[in-house]
């Protein structure tokens, strides 16, 4: 295995951090506002997550007074910069606090594993903003102070990365659905009507792409079935409402998708589910993956 992604591996095998994990999720879920406010923390109105567009403020703002720090060194009458520098340095730090806050939210439902992975990001988030700070206060480490800062933020945020893309904590779970189904094209023949269970979401295949599939009398609605939060699988999850109104919850962290049109309404998803359209001919159940929502 590549040297780095071992590296970036080793902190999700680290059991000694489990204690911590799991007081870190219990407190931020006892802490952290529910309803809205939770949904705006998670992303749900951009349908994606929050905390990696929030990362962008205190990584442009520290690594333009990286630059600007470096300039001060190189480029002869460069002291003046010092004070822009320490300018950005104290916006790093003003932005740290919401950005955590983001992915605190999002740290509560991910797997132990990932989150073993989170709290080593976190911490070094933590140092990196402890040394900014500090460098608020230095005199003439505060040039020192500053790139270290810059420099345990880049090693944290790589480990960010890593969680997010080789982890998979954060990105949409059931994109690819809409291209196993054949990419909308045409509807296919999912079963016989009288197999679904009345009232109860079941499963059903369209090629590779998982349904959740609901009978209601000689109606049938659908959503596919693997959760945009982390894959749950939605047919195992709880059906309220009615008509337009009906909505699944996902079994594992409870999100809770309209089968209409995959809007997110509670949980910790971002991202909408794609949805599906079906029709009832000859007795069989036809349906067509239409989205991810575009
Ligand atoms: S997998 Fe987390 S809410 Fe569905």
């Amino acid at each position: 295995m590549p040297f780095l992604s071992s590296l970036f591996d080793a902190p999700s095998r680290w059991t000694k951090l489990d204690p911590l994990a799991s007081r870190a999720g219990a407190t931020a879920d006892r802490l952290l506002p529910g309803g809205r406010v939770r949904g705006l923390l998670h992303g749900r109105p951009a349908g994606h997550p929050l905390h990696p567009a929030m990362a962008m403020l205190p990584v442009g703002t520290s690594v333009s007074a990286l630059l600007l720090d470096a300039a001060a060194v190189l480029v002869p009458g460069g002291a003046a910069l010092g004070a822009p520098a320490r300018g950005l340095a104290a916006a790093s730090v003003a932005t740290v606090a919401p950005t955590a806050l983001a992915g605190w939210a999002d740290y509560v439902d991910l797997h132990r594993d990932q989150q073993r992975t989170a709290i080593v990001h976190a911490a070094g988030n933590a140092l990196a903003a402890t040394l900014w700070t500090a460098s608020l206060f230095a005199g003439r480490r505060a040039r020192l102070l500053r790139t270290a800062g810059t420099l345990v933020a880049g090693g944290a945020g790589a480990l960010g990365g890593h969680l997010a893309y080789r982890w998979a904590a954060g990105p949409n779970h059931a994109e690819h659905l809409f291209h196993l189904a054949g990419g909308g094209e045409g509807f296919s023949d999912v079963g016989p009507l009288d197999d679904l269970p009345e009232g109860r979401p079941a499963q059903r295949w369209i090629g590779d792409a998982p349904l959740c599939v609901l009978r209601r009398g000689g109606s049938v609605m659908a959503i596919t079935d693997t959760c945009t939060h982390l894959g749950g699988p939605l047919h195992e999850g709880e059906v309220a409402g009615t008509g337009e109104g009906t909505t699944i919850t996902c079994p594992w962290h409870g999100s809770e998708f309209r089968f209409s049109d995959g809007e997110v309404l509670d949980g910790p998803a971002s991202t909408p589910q794609p949805t599906v359209e079906t029709r009832v001919a000859d007795g069989r159940v036809l349906a067509r993956v239409v989205g991810p929502p575009r």
